[in-house]
């Protein structure tokens, strides 16, 4: 559903993604692991279209999509949650759900207030508020819910354009082991052939969700295997022991 082969970017001298390759298959969790600054966010930016690689391809649902802008690649159905806040905080928890589900659905973001009465917008709105457990917010505004609910509505607005690829970059960073736990549960009930992408820095969370784990070092793969493999290795857990540092 997914694939990159030989992808390569630069930051000027800096080489910050190096000859990557992976794949997932449809309806594949694969966790990505790395310490900071190994080239994570820099790798989804490069397969959402934010940047062009210098060298390599990305495949979406075998269709070569690696010089494609943004749009065209949500358009195919590869959506992307942020590491960082990107949420629309004085509006309502609905509204934002809705302006996702309402670009999604061809309304646009023009009259979008009416938009959101609309059958096709609301039945997304409450599918996927029923998704991330945000019933109770539904009605507050963005700013007044606490990091974990705007976290969880980050994934929301993602899911509001009915992806079939998910790309998640952190989505528990800077939330407590309870909060990060309850997220993982909300992962399991998302559909099964939904395939998902996630950027994850907690090693247990990661092992709970993946089918499958890609570790980066220094913008290259270093591990691309099964959870249970990458427990015991000892690549690993030198990298983790070395410079892994939470987030
Ligand atoms: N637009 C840019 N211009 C120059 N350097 C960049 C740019 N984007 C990222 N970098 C550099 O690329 C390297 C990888 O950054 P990236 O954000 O991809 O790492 P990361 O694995 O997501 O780290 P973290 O775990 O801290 O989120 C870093 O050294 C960063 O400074
Ligand atoms: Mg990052």
């Amino acid at each position: 559903m997914l694939e990159t082969r030989n992808l390569d970017k630069s930051f000027g001298a800096v080489h910050v993604t190096r000859d990557v390759s992976f794949r997932l298959e449809k309806g594949e969790r694969r966790v990505i692991l790395g310490p900071n600054g190994a080239g994570k966010t820099t790798l989804f930016n490069l397969l959402a279209g934010e940047l062009i690689p210098d060298s390599g391809a990305i495949m979406l649902a075998g269709e070569d999509v690696t010089s494609l802008p943004v749009a065209s690649r949500a358009r195919r159905g590869l959506s992307r949650s942020y590491q960082k806040n990107t949420l629309f905080d004085g509006l309502s928890v609905e509204e934002n759900l809705g302006l996702a589900a309402s670009i999604h659905t061809g309304f646009g973001t023009r009259l979008w207030g009416d938009s959101l009465s609309r059958p096709e917008v609301r039945e997304i709105v409450e599918d996927v508020a029923a998704q991330v457990n945000l019933q109770p917010y539904l009605h507050a505004r963005v700013s007044e819910v606490s990091y974990g609910v705007r976290r969880q509505l980050e994934v929301g607005v993602a899911l509001a354009t009915r992806p079939r690829v998910l790309l998640m970059d952190e989505p528990t960073s800077g939330v407590g082991p309870e909060m990060a736990g309850a997220f993982h549960a909300l992962l399991a009930g998302l559909p099964r052939d939904l395939t998902i992408l996630i950027i994850e820095h907690d090693m247990d969370l990661a092992f709970e969700v993946a089918d499958s784990i890609t570790v980066l070092n220094y913008g290259e793969v270093v591990f691309d295997g099964a959870p249970e493999t990458a427990r015991g290795s000892d690549l690993l857990k030198e990298i983790y022991l070395g410079s892994w540092e939470h987030a």
